[in-house]
Order: C-alpha cells, then sequence, then structure tokens
C-alpha cells in the first residue's frame, strides 16, 4: 500500500511537471507515430488521419476521452495473463500527455521540435513486398442485400516451395471488405475441385467437407479484419506456401449502400533463406454451438492434444455479435496448467491477435483448451435477434467458437501433424 501511494505520487509530479509545457511537436507526435498512425492514416481503418498537427488539432479533446477510457489503442487482453509484444496500450504518462495536451489548449510548438514523418510504402505495412498477388477480376459488391461468402482461387505459379517472412492483405475497398482470409491450396488437393481460377463463386462448406481428406485442406496464411497487423514471422520463422501451390481467398462484403467494386490484393515477403522453423496455423473450435434464445451465458469447450512438439506464438479468437469471453489454457502433460489468454470482454468489431512475447514451448502430450462464452440476451447490444436459436455458421447472425494459434514447428511438419484426425475440428475451415 505504502508502495503504491509513493508511485502513484511520483506519477502526479511527474505529469505536474510535464503538464504545462506539453506541445504537439515535442510530446504528441511521437505517441502518435508509435501508437495511432498504423491506423489512422489515408486508406486504413482508422475513420481520420492523424499525420499532422492541421488534422490532429481538431481531435484533441476526442483524443483524451478515447485514450482516457482506454478505448483506443484497441486491445482487449486481461492484463493478468501473459504478455503480448503487439500490445498497443499507452502508459500512463503517454495517456497524461494527451490529457495535459488538450488541457493547455492543444498548443503545436517548436517546429524545431518535430521528428521525421514515419515513411509508410504505398500502403503496405509490411514494407514493400517481393510479390503482389491481386484478383484478377473486380467483384461487383451490391449496394444492398447481403452477400454470401466468395471464394476465389488464384494460381501462383510458385515453382519452388516459398517461405513466407511476411503477408498482409489489403482489400481493395475497406468501405465493403468486412473481413478476407487467405489460404495455400496444394497441388493435387481436392478442395475447390474444378473452381475456375480468378472466379468468385460461393463455396458449400458441408460438401467441401464431405468431399476433402485432410491433407486437402487449404492452409492459413494471413487474414485482414479491420486493426490486425499483417502477419510477420520473426528470422528463422516463416509460413510455407508449396510449389504449385494456389491462394485461395475467402471474402465477406458487406454492402455499404453504394454499388462498388472490390479488387483485394496480398502482398509477400520471401524469407531471405530456408527458415528453421515452420509456422503452422491451427485452431481450436466447438462446431456443434447452439445457443438458446435469451441464454446470456452460453459456453463452448474444444481442445486438442499435441501429438508434436511445437511452440506458440501467437493466438486470435474468433467468435462473432454474440461473443462476449475466450479464454486459451495449456495442460503440461505434468498436469500442470496455464491461462496464456483470456479476453473477457471480447467485442466483434476488433478481431485483434495476440503475439506472445515470449513464445511458449509446449511438449508433445500438451493438451489445448479453448473456452468461450455467448451472450444470446436482449443485453447484448450487439445481439441482432435475441428470439433466435443460434447454430455454428459463416453470417453474422450465425455464430462461431474458433480459437486460432500460431505455432512454430520443425520445417518438416505440417498443421495436420499436430493432432490425430478425428479430433480435427479445423475440417471447418
Ligand atoms: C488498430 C487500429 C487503431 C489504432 C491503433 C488506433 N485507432 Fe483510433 N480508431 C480506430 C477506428 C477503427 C475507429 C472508429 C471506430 C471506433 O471508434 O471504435 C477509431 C476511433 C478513434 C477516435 C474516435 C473518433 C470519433 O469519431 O469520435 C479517436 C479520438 C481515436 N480513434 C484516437 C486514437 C488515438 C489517439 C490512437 C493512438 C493512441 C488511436 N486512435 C489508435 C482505429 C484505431
Amino acid at each position: 500500500m505504502v508502495l503504491r501511494t509513493l508511485s502513484f505520487g511520483l506519477f502526479l509530479s511527474f505529469a505536474a511537471v510535464a503538464g504545462p509545457n506539453v506541445t504537439f511537436n515535442k510530446d504528441v507526435y511521437p505517441i502518435l507515430q508509435k501508437r495511432c498512425q498504423s491506423c489512422h492514416r489515408p486508406g486504413e481503418v482508422g475513420p481520420m488521419a492523424l499525420l499532422t498537427y492541421q488534422q490532429a488539432r481538431p481531435w484533441a479533446k476526442a483524443m483524451r476521452e478515447a485514450v482516457m477510457l482506454k478505448k483506443m489503442p484497441p486491445w482487449f487482453a486481461d492484463p493478468h495473463y501473459g504478455t503480448f509484444s503487439n500490445n498497443p496500450s499507452l502508459t500512463q504518462a503517454e495517456i497524461d500527455t494527451f490529457a495535459n495536451w488538450a488541457a493547455a489548449g492543444a498548443p503545436e510548438g517548436d517546429a524545431k521540435e518535430l521528428g521525421k514523418p514515419v515513411e509508410f510504402i504505398d500502403g503496405w505495412n509490411i514494407g514493400k513486398p517481393d510479390l503482389v498477388v491481386e484478383m484478377p477480376n473486380a467483384f461487383h459488391v451490391p449496394p444492398t442485400g447481403y452477400v454470401d461468402y466468395q471464394t476465389i482461387v488464384i494460381p501462383t505459379n510458385f515453382k519452388q516451395d516459398m517461405w513466407i517472412q511476411a503477408a498482409e492483405l489489403r482489400p481493395g475497398d475497406r468501405s465493403v471488405v468486412h473481413h478476407v482470409t487467405a489460404f495455400a491450396r496444394q497441388p493435387g488437393s481436392l478442395a475447390f475441385a474444378g473452381a475456375e481460377p480468378g472466379i468468385a463463386f460461393r463455396q458449400d462448406r458441408e460438401k467441401q467437407r464431405k468431399l476433402t481428406r485432410d491433407i486437402d485442406r487449404p492452409e492459413y496464411i494471413v487474414g485482414y479484419t479491420p486493426g490486425r497487423p499483417a502477419s510477420e514471422f520473426v528470422p528463422g520463422e516463416a509460413r510455407l506456401i508449396k510449389a504449385g501451390s494456389d491462394i485461395v481467398l475467402s471474402l465477406h462484403y458487406t454492402p455499404n449502400g453504394k454499388a462498388v467494386e472490390d479488387k483485394t490484393k496480398i502482398g509477400f515477403i520471401f524469407a531471405k533463406e530456408p527458415p528453421k522453423r515452420r509456422v503452422v496455423n491451427v485452431m481450436l473450435a466447438d462446431p456443434n454451438i447452439l445457443i438458446p434464445p435469451g441464454e446470456p451465458n452460453y459456453r463452448t469447450d474444444a481442445s486438442f492434444t499435441l501429438q508434436e512438439p511445437a511452440t506458440l506464438v501467437r493466438l486470435w479468437p474468433h467468435m462473432h455479435t454474440r461473443g462476449k469471453y475466450y479464454e486459451y489454457r495449456v495442460v503440461f502433460p505434468t498436469g500442470e496448467s496455464q491461462v496464456v489468454l483470456r479476453v473477457p470482454n471480447f467485442d466483434f468489431a476488433w478481431q485483434l491477435s495476440y503475439n506472445l512475447e515470449k513464445p511458449l514451448y509446449l511438449p508433445k502430450g500438451t493438451r489445448l483448451e479453448g473456452t468461450a462464452y455467448f451472450d444470446n440476451s436482449p443485453n447484448n447490444p450487439n445481439n441482432p435477434d435475441p428470439k433466435q436459436e443460434v447454430h455454428w455458421g459463416e453470417q453474422s447472425w450465425d455464430e462461431m467458437s474458433e480459437g486460432y494459434m500460431d505455432m512454430a514447428v520443425e520445417p518438416n511438419i505440417g498443421p495436420g501433424d499436430l493432432r490425430r484426425a478425428k479430433e480435427s475440428t479445423a475440417a471447418l475451415n
């Protein structure tokens, strides 16, 4: 208690000294560069640009409000569990800077103290891609109604196995692209057999599931949802796209009142040399969701046991509008269990990923567990219809209970090797 009071006192006195002299150029600009401009610049998800004093000045009070309430930057991990390298949360001193700047009338300050702008390369957050693969044909999004999920197969013509150091999806028109997922389909795979390259179609998931074998399943490469960073891997780790693979894009469009054309593209940076470890994606999923009407606290559980050692590097829970909570646990072969991520207030609008600051080594025989809760009551402001019984499905009025995980494994191990076939709920891909 004494310690807490003391450190609080120190903060206050620090803020009191810094307070009156806070300027945009010296104090606010570096925070915007580090924590806000990834989204708040033209072409990104933020509703306004915060690149210059002129742009930021009118938002001084709104920014103070947003950072004090911790609405910005968006982040939902319970701080009691795990530490994450992409945690953008501001320090108390940074929050005070916004507060003091607004209180002082948002002064610009000395031009000499303004740092250099961050150089963003043609919108790509991963830097200049070695290769950009774009939808060959534009998709026509109607002004109204709803659009089924669209699948598009695009050949890569890779002559050899390619190791992906970083990948990023860029929607052609963010106002209608709700989310996109990119997969790699191996040559010989039966998934989407007969699909014409470049032509969008609606996939029949049930049919896919019945037709395809474990080995056919396209492998996850990267996803786009607003605010989620691109997939970038540390040196020595990379995703594999095998020679002759196709890229499969799964796109969810939401009409916005205007007829719009979209051409989404994916950029790749290749690893300079073969990596020591391959990064594969696996998921915990409960496909048997059945949420009764009005149920405020519906629980799902999913688990599987690792058949090979793996190192957990990042996690992202995926649920729809009724999702309210997700927790990942690992149970080591010793029986010792650990919560690796808890998202106590899941927000459908923010499908964020959480990168472990210290990747977690999991020996063979470790059990992975995912628990989700859903709120189908009228108290959930995002609930499209509390009177519905809710099942698994793609549209946002259906539900999903998915705990995605990226794991670093030996280069010769694939995602299918990590679990027994009967535990492969990932067949839902
Ligand atoms: C991951 C992307 C992302 C980051 C990082 C981010 N923002 Fe935002 N911000 C958004 C989006 C999207 C919205 C609009 C939706 C919403 O309000 O949730 C928004 C809304 C806002 C608003 C409210 C605008 C309004 O119309 O009232 C303010 C103010 C704001 N952001 C400030 C900041 C500041 C300051 C930072 C950095 C400390 C920041 N944001 C970081 C994406 C982001």
